[in-house]
This record gives structure tokens, C-alpha cells and sequence, in this order.
């Protein structure tokens, strides 16, 4: 379904990234992903980067376009990181590194790539960028009052620059996951998640291929030609 594209995913080393990354290589796309540490991977290549610094992200696409030629069509910004307290306890560079990270680093990314693939692609464009926003980004969540900010930010971001690039010929979109079974919920106390799956109608927690096949549909022209500026949540009825 994605032959022939070049696919950049960010967080690919764990969690939704990986399965993300994992999806669209099996569906022919070549993938480049990156995470923050060196990883193993199914992708097509790797890059070590900091989303989170503009020279890094700058560097990234400069490797990017030596090694594919290209720059990717496909973006899914699922870099993201937790760093949980409570709003009496948080200290002030957990709230700045969660928001500098998950939200700067997708404004970056989205920014530099959109700025490269337009001086080298002006007409004709199809192509197609997935935010991965959260669910608490809209309901809240005790001891994340960063992660949410950053989350909603992301969300409201997404709108932003999908009525900008609409007319370029790039969709943007979020999805919204809920609880999904991955190296991040995997810190969340036993009590807490007992809590939580008592309010999910499905009963359980979602796989990280739910939320790939959600990317995949967003990624695909054919399926998703006029989904632009959506918010897709993926929750399991949370
Ligand atoms: N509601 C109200 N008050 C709460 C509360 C809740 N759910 N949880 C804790 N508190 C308050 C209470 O006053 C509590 O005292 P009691 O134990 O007497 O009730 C007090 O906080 C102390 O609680 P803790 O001992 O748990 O405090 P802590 O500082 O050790 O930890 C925490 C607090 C960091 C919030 C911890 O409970 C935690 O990690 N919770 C899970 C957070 C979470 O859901 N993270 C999601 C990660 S997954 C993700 O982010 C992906 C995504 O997109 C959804």
C-alpha cells in the first residue's frame, strides 16, 4: 500500500513508533526512523537524533536526503516522553524537558521536513503528516499536567498546520490514543491501572499495531485523500 514512499517515524525504537515503523516497511515504504538512542530495527534506515534541538533535526534531514535522495512524503511524529508527578511536586525541568520533547520536537520536525519537501517537491504533492497527540490531552490526567499541555498543544498544533499546508498538498492529522501496552504505560502503578481499565469499554488496554493500522489509514492517499485536520481518537471507548 505504501510502495514507492519514503516514511520518516520518529520514536521508532519502542512502543507506537516501532510497530509504526514495523507496519509501513512490511507495506513497502522505506523507512526511516529515528529515535534518540541507537535501536534495533525492521526500518529501512536508522538515525540516532534529538527531535528536540533544531541543529539535530536540521542534521537529520541532511542524512536523510543523502541516503534516500528524498525527503520522506510520510511523517509520523510518535516521539514522546512522560516524566509523571504531581503539580505540588513537579520539578520545573521535567515540565520543560516533556514539553520541549513531545511538542517542540514535533513543531521542529513537522517545520524543517515540510520546508524541505516543498523546495523539492513544488506541485503535485501528496503527502501526508500523522501527530501523535493523547486522549488525556483532552480529559486530563493526575500527575501529567506537562504531558497533557504537551499533548494538547500537539493536538491544537495539527489544526494549525493543516489549514497551512492544505493547499500545498500535505495533510496533517492527530490520533488521540488512550491506554496502549507499551513501554510508557508499562511505569503506571498497578493500582492506578486497575482504576483505569475499569473505565475503558472494552476492558482492556490497546496493542500498539491498533494505533499503526489508524497510521496507516491516515498515511494512505487512497484511503484518507480528504481526512485533513482531524483528530482521530483510538481508545477503546475510554
Ligand atoms: N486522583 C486524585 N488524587 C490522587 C490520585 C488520583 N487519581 N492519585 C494520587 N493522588 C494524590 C492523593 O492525594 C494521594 O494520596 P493517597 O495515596 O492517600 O490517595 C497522593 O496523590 C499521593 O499519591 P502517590 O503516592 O501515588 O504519589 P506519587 O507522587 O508517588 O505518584 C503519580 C503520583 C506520579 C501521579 C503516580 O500515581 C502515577 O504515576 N500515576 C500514573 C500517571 C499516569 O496515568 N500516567 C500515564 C502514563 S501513560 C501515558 O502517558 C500515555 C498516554 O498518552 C495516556
Amino acid at each position: 500500500m505504501l510502495s514507492k514512499t519514503v516514511s520518516l517515524v520518529t520514536g521508532a525504537g519502542s512502543g507506537i513508533g516501532k510497530k509504526v515503523a514495523q507496519l509501513f516497511a512490511a507495506q513497502g515504504s522505506r523507512v526511516c526512523g529515528v529515535d534518540v538512542k541507537s535501536f534495533d530495527s525492521s526500518c529501512e534506515h536508522s538515525f540516532v537524533s534529538d527531535i528536540g534541538q533544531r541543529q539535530s533535526v536540521v542534521k537529520l534531514a541532511d542524512e536523510i536526503f543523502s541516503r534516500t535522495q528524498s525527503y520522506p512524503t510520510i511523517i509520523v511524529n510518535a516521539a514522546g516522553i512522560t516524566k509523571d508527578s504531581l503539580l505540588l511536586k513537579m520539578r520545573e525541568e521535567d515540565f520543560d524537558d516533556v514539553i520541549r520533547v513531545n511538542l517542540k520536537g514535533t513543531f521542529l520536525i513537522n517545520q524543517i521536513f515540510s520546508q524541505r519537501l516543498l523546495a523539492e517537491n513544488p506541485t503535485d504533492l501528496k503527502a501526508s503528516i500523522i501527530n501523535i497527540s493523547s486522549i488525556v490531552a483532552k480529559y486530563g490526567n493526575v500527575g501529567q499536567c506537562n504531558y497533557t499541555a504537551s499533548k494538547a498543544g500537539v493536538e491544537a498544533m495539527t489544526k494549525s498546520m493543516a489549514k497551512e499546508l492544505g493547499r500545498a498538498g500535505i495533510r496533517v492529522n492527530a490520533i488521540l490514543p488512550g491506554f496502549i501496552q507499551t513501554p510508557m504505560t508499562d511505569k503506571i502503578p498497578d493500582k492506578v491501572k486497575q482504576k483505569l481499565l475499569s473505565n475503558i469499554a472494552l476492558g482492556r488496554m490497546g496493542s500498539p499495531d491498533e494505533i499503526a493500522q489508524v497510521c496507516l489509514f491516515l498515511a494512505s492517499n487512497s484511503m484518507s485523500s480528504y481526512v485533513n485536520g482531524a483528530s482521530i481518537d483510538v481508545t477503546g471507548g475510554l
